[in-house]
């Protein structure tokens, strides 16, 4: 053409994979990843998780080994979350020093600790009987205050079997700065608390509830989590969890939560953390196996959105196998 000017041709760059692979903008690394794990107390082999293929509920045995390969795979960490025997309306599990949680965190910190984050997920829904994440009154609400001394009781807990960071995952006001409190009074100073500061309330957990087989028994969490619908109130959730003390903020779910993982990681000076939840891996691998999708594509392409939101780190449940696939 006989513009003057030279023709624009943005497929220059896209010509071959090196072309690609040199101006590609956005980067996933083996230790952006975080393996979310779950320790079931009293069985004695893993079992699978229907909704969930290739995850299981662990033994103390196989989740040892679980992290030893997410260690040499290059992860940046694991996540655990316990499945105790017993519940009840307190969740007592949660914060019994020899509760199978507490004993999966020193078992990990043991095995790969030096290699590995340990975080541990601290709620109580997991913990309860009638499945909510707090002290549930006689009226049927959750009580945010009662609940924050037994988050606090929780975070020492895990904080003494080795946790290295404490991720917050209730959703009551004033959690962060509750356990902040609680783990300087107990001598844990240095262990970081990774708050799950946006959690919405999301039809994408169903699958997780499975997991860690703790659906709510009546009503469900939209008094505590995110209605959807709302974005202004992540940056306040956000704000208010930096002035309570926390090391890292988290948005959850990711995929459908892309636009508030940018408004936070634009706001924020510290490290942004995205979980890719339970039904975003359910969806793709249920789409897969029916041959609608590719399944691998599919993984790469949602986790580098999720970094190109804006996350730092990104918990996947295929993080060791996709570590694997970037060495
Ligand atoms: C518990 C908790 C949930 C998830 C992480 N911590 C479930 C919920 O709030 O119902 C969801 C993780 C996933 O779906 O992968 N508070």
């Amino acid at each position: 053409m006989s513009t003057g000017y030279p023709e624009v041709r943005l497929r220059r760059l896209r010509r071959t994979p090196a072309l690609r692979r040199l101006v590609a903008q956005t980067s996933l690394r083996p230790a952006d990843l975080v393996l979310p794990v779950f320790i079931k107390e009293g069985i004695t082999e893993p079992r699978p998780i229907g909704s969930m293929p290739g995850v299981v509920q662990h033994t103390r045995d196989s989740l040892r080994k679980a992290a030893a390969e997410a260690a040499q795979a290059g992860v940046g960490g694991v996540i655990v979350f316990g499945v105790p025997a017993a519940k009840d309306g307190r969740g007592s599990a949660a914060d019994d020093p020899a509760g199978i949680s507490q004993l999966a965190l020193s078992d990990l910190r043991a095995e790969a600790g030096d290699a590995l984050v340990v975080m541990a997920d601290l709620c109580l829904c997991e913990y309860t009987d009638h499945g909510h994440c707090g002290i549930v009154t006689p009226a049927g609400d959750v009580d945010n205050d009662a609940t924050l001394e037994r988050y606090a009781a929780t975070a020492i807990a895990q904080a003494a079997a080795g946790a290295a960071v404490i991720a917050p995952s209730g959703m009551m006001d004033g959690q962060v700065g509750a356990i902040r409190a609680a783990l300087d009074g107990a001598g844990y100073p240095d262990t970081a608390i990774c708050a799950y500061s946006a959690k919405y309330a999301s039809s994408f957990y169903g699958p997780f509830r499975e997991a860690a087989e703790g659906a709510p028994r009546f009503g469900d969490r939209a008094g505590y989590q995110q209605d959807p619908a709302n974005a202004e109130e992540a940056l306040r959730e956000v704000a208010l969890d930096i002035a309570e003390g926390a090391d890292m903020v988290m948005v959850k779910p990711a995929l459908a939560y892309l636009d508030i993982i940018r408004r936070v990681a634009d706001t924020v000076q510290l490290p942004v953390a995205a979980y890719q939840v339970s039904g975003e891996f359910a969806m793709v691998e249920a789409a897969a196996a029916n041959g609608w999708l590719d399944r691998d594509r599919a993984i790469m392409e949602t986790l580098t959105a999720i970094r190109r939101a804006g996350a730092s780190v990104v918990l996947s449940y295929w993080a060791t196998e996709v570590a694997r696939h970037l060495r």
